[in-house]
């Protein structure tokens, strides 16, 4: 999508559908007043209202574009108000969008990362889709007074755009193209940004004494990686802050076996890692002063005759041992490797790790919120208030010490699973073993990783990169220099 900030004198082009967003309650004069009349057009968040365009307007088509209460409008609503203009016209044959709102550069930098966000398509597996199915619109004009201002707000925004899109990219994936090796080679790739990445593989994290994690893929041909992705963006020695990922490219729950029925859905179970590998895009994107660690988990969880049995017991990193009584709660078995390793090698500020990593927290959450477990309040509060900020709902569950009894092993350390009563939390709980004295945040992102059907405009139907945008914003607004 091309995106450019116009002047309103700026002919337009006749071919080019022009949308208006409008406030609830907004008069319309002219024509256009007896178009809204003849409607149940109210200027509500989402409406439109598609109308030709007028005389005296130089456009194919003229949409209008609810935006809600006038005072209530914020970045994120221009955001959703471009997203629905967007969706609106996509199709209609038209290769130009202009839009038309409320004046100020951040609005117009916000109503552009809309577009971005709503246009992303993952349509390279679709080789028969005739023209006329596909989306039209490739470019936007974004009225502005100031385009200079414009451009210079949209910089960042469109780093995160790129960061978001990679994610989704990579969620999108089916895991026969997109295994760990494959997913660690398309991070490797970032170094073009400025990025650092190492990649280890089995024999390497095996003199690691990883176990947990080696343990989960022990049952794939295709061999496990740990992907270490540093950005080194802010003075030179300054403690770095991490973010470790659940990459588990495909979840077939092992021994202990996925039902068939929309198992399909488990090679969005690397969308942990996706996120935190869009991040690091992002912050490479737009040189984000700070330094940072991403730590990506790739494995693949299948069953084998060298799969891992329910029952086994492995050795973690750490030097705890786990009974794995389920080999579907292999998540937790990575992560605890990943944390251990990157606490032990980076002594960060602070981890945050983000993993697909519960069916419970659909249950407790629903299919908005993502479950947010710390030790530590003010990193929980950071995450809370950028999550808000940015429209990525989260939600603070508990981590009662008293549920650890439930992943209590008769014959080893730990348990890796703690049966279905506060299935969501028991995770946590795992994890948080394996997490030393300091500031420890995880996001139960499987409720959020993807979406279908989409309930927001400005992400499209599958997966969403839920988890970028808040991360990115937390580093933003409080850990850079
Ligand atoms: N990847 C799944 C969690 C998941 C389930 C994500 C549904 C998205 C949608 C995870 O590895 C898993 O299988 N968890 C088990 C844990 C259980 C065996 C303790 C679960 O949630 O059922
Ligand atoms: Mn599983
Ligand atoms: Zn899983």
């Amino acid at each position: 999508m091309d995106i450019e900030f116009v002047a309103a004198g700026v002919a337009v082009s006749p071919k080019a559908a022009l949308a208006r967003i409008v406030f609830e309650g907004e008069a319309q004069t002219g024509p256009l007043a007896a178009a809204v009349a003849a409607s149940r057009f109210t200027g509500a968040k989402g409406q439109t209202l598609d109308v030709l365009a007028p005389s005296g307007v130089d456009a194919a088509r003229l949409v209008l574009v609810g935006a809600g209460k006038k005072d209530a409008f914020d970045t994120i609503g221009a955001e959703h108000a471009a997203a629905s203009a967007y969706a609106a016209v996509k199709a209609s044959g038209l290769e130009t969008l202009r839009i038309e709102l409320p004046e100020g550069a951040e609005t117009a930098a916000h109503a552009a990362l809309g577009v971005r966000l709503a246009s992303y398509r993952f349509d390279k597996y679709r080789t028969k889709e005739p023209a006329d199915k596909k989306p039209s619109v490739s470019r936007t004009e974004i009225v502005v007074a100031d385009s200079d201002a414009a451009i210079a707000a949209f910089a960042p925004l469109a780093a995160l755009a790129d960061g978001v899109a990679f994610t989704r990219d990579l969620v999108s994936e089916p895991a026969n193209i997109l295994y760990p090796a494959e997913f660690a080679a398309r991070v490797k790739a970032l170094e073009s940004l400025g990025l650092e990445v190492e990649i280890l593989g089995e024999p390497e994290m095996m003199k690691l004494g990883m176990g947990s994690l080696l343990g989960v893929g022990q049952g794939s041909i295709r061999e496990s990686q740990l992907a270490i992705v540093k950005w080194n963006g802010g003075k030179k020695g300054d403690q770095p802050i991490a973010f470790v990922g659940k990459g588990v490219c495909f979840d077939t729950g092992g021994i202990s076996l996925k039902p068939a029925d929309g198992m399909e859905d488990m090679k969005w179970d690397m969308g942990g890692a996706g996120a935190v590998a869009g991040l690091m895009h992002v912050l490479a994107g737009r040189k984000a002063k700070v330094n940072a660690i991403g730590i990506l988990g790739l494995v693949e969880n299948m069953p084998d005759g060298n799969a891992q049995r329910p029952g086994d017991v492995v050795t973690s990193m750490s030097g705890q041992t786990i009974e794995v009584i389920n080999t579907d709660a292999e998540g937790r078995l990575v992560l605890a490797d990943a944390l251990w390793y990157c606490q032990d090698r980076f002594k960060p500020k602070f981890m945050v790790d983000l993993a697909t990593l519960t069916g419970a927290i659909i249950i407790s959450l629903g299919n908005d919120y993502a479950g947010c477990f710390s030790n530590n309040d003010e990193l929980a509060g950071n995450l809370l208030a950028a999550a808000g900020a940015e429209g990525e709902p989260l939600w603070r569950m508990p981590l009662p010490d008293a549920y650890n009894k439930q992943i209590d092993s008769m014959i080893a350390d730990v348990k890796n699973t703690g049966g279905r009563p506060g299935g969501s939390i028991t995770a946590a709980l795992f994890l948080k073993r394996f997490v030393n004295d300091l500031p420890w945040a995880h996001l139960d992102i499987a409720s959020t990783a993807w979406k279908k059907p989409s309930t927001v405009p400005t992400i499209p139907d599958g997966a969403t990169g839920y988890g970028v945008r808040l991360l990115n914003r937390m580093v933003q607004d409080k850990y850079e220099s």
